[in-house]
């Protein structure tokens, strides 16, 4: 009796164990049912001399977060009123700019900025907008959204706008979980990270597939020059700021903002010092990407220069002294700079501004602007139902 005692209460031991085993197993299943399972983003590839770049630790590149952000960036439910998404100021065909000088939301409003292009967000400077005010594409994409004059959406309210549509639970479900700001922030910066314009004839020149023009050759020769009479160098300059094949502004700290002579001290909008604060700041700008160029005007913050002569002009003598003005700017001078009567000016002649414009030409990448991935999933009816 003793040892069938013993025996039963092994065998209630061994049948509790199996019970918590099979618990555990029941609950493994459930969670790992729910948890979604997003495939790693394939065939994603930059190019080699863009540098490193970094994607957040709780925000990885996945098929699903991609297809989700790409959802709503052309969706309409995004704005209060439906009649505006992203891609209202930011069109594909425009490299991601409006064509206007500076954007129209909801509202009907003016806003007080030119839109910017979306091509490459992972490198240059890592703050956004063109005064720098966010860190990350993910704080950036509620800013919008949010804005009374840009697309004017209670965050809450579009939550349960996207809960209650056919297709996005099952979107967010597999790409991340649950449907919440957080979510939708992560989702538009994922997108936004995968606009890569990496195949313009510059590019292409790079990988050695194609000879620039001669007139190209000499703007090329012209805007990675920084002019020094003393050895007959002559340059253009552009490459102090818009750094090397990104053409866009330096990464570290602010080093990627700086005035580039649009205005005089007293008409100086206060760019990169709202954000730090700091005077010496005043009039300091995120220096933008030139890819696309061409198809980005107008020009500048404001929108003030419908084409690329102008900012040329702008650039060779144009410049508008003011205390925080770049001194790569002031010094910058084709000729023997005259004691008495210092004027700033590049004095590029009028066949190297050509030049210059040939090259900036050459930035213009007709792949990144027909991309059928980076395109309207409305328009295509390309979405698979979730
Ligand atoms: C009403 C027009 C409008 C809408 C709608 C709009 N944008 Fe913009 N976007 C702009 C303007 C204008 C700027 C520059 C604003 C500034 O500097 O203050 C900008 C800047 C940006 C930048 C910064 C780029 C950089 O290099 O710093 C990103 C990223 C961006 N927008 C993404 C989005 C996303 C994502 C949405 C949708 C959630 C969106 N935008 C909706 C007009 C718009
Ligand atoms: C001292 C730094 C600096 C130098 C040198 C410089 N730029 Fe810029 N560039 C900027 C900044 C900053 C902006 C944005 C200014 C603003 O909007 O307030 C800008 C804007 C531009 C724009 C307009 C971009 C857009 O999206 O609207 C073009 C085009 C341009 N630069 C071309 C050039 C060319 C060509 C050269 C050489 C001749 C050059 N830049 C030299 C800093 C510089």
């Amino acid at each position: 009796m003793e040892s069938g005692g013993f025996g039963s209460i092994n065998k209630s031991i061994a049948m509790l164990s199996l019970c918590g085993v099979m618990l555990i197993a029941i609950i493994y299943g459930f969670v790992a049912y729910i948890e979604p399972k997003p495939t790693p983003l394939q065939g994603f590839t930059a190019p080699f001399v863009f540098g490193k770049f970094r994607v957040p630790d709780d925000n990885p590149l996945t098929q699903e977060a991609v297809q989700l952000g790409r959802r709503l960036f052309y969706d309409k439910q995004l704005s209060g009123d439906n009649t505006v998404s992203c891609s209202t100021c930011h069109l594909q065909h425009l490299a991601f700019t409006d064509g206007k000088a500076r954007s129209v939301g909801v509202s009907g409003k003016t806003l007080d900025f030119n839109s910017m292009s979306l091509a490459n967000l992972m490198w240059g400077p890592r703050h956004f907008f063109w005064n720098g005010r966010v860190d990350s594409l993910e704080e950036q994409a509620l800013a919008p959204i949010q804005d009374p004059n840009e697309m004017a959406q209670n965050l809450d309210d579009l939550i349960d706008e996207l809960e209650a549509d056919d297709v996005y639970p099952g979107l967010f479900r597999s790409a991340y979980g649950k449907i919440s700001a957080e979510n939708i922030a992560r989702a538009l910066a994922t997108f936004e990270r995968t606009l890569i314009s990496a195949d313009s004839k510059y590019d292409q020149y790079l990988r050695g597939e194609l000879k620039l023009s001669a007139e190209e050759e000499l703007g090329r020769k012209l805007f990675m020059a920084h002019p020094d009479v003393k050895v007959s160098l002559r340059g253009g300059n552009c490459i102090d700021c818009h750094s090397q094949f990104l053409t866009s502004g330096f990464n570290a700290q602010f080093d990627g903002f700086s005035n580039n002579g649009l205005d005089t001290e007293a008409l100086l909008n206060p760019g990169l010092q709202f954000t730090t604060g700091q005077v010496t700041d005043r009039g300091k700008f995120k220096v933008p990407t030139l890819r696309n160029i061409a198809l980005t005007a107008p020009y500048m913050h404001d929108g003030r220069f419908t084409t690329l002569e102008q900012v040329l002009d702008h650039y060779n003598e144009g410049i508008r002294v003011s205390d925080s003005l770049s001194p790569l700017i002031m010094e910058a001078d084709n000729q023997p700079q005259d004691a008495v009567n210092i004027r700033i000016s590049l004095n590029l002649n009028e066949e190297e501004k050509r030049a210059i414009i040939a090259f900036l030409h050459t930035l213009t990448d007709h792949s990144f602007i027909t991309e059928d991935k980076f395109s309207n999933p409305f328009d295509a009816d390309t979405m698979p139902d979730a």
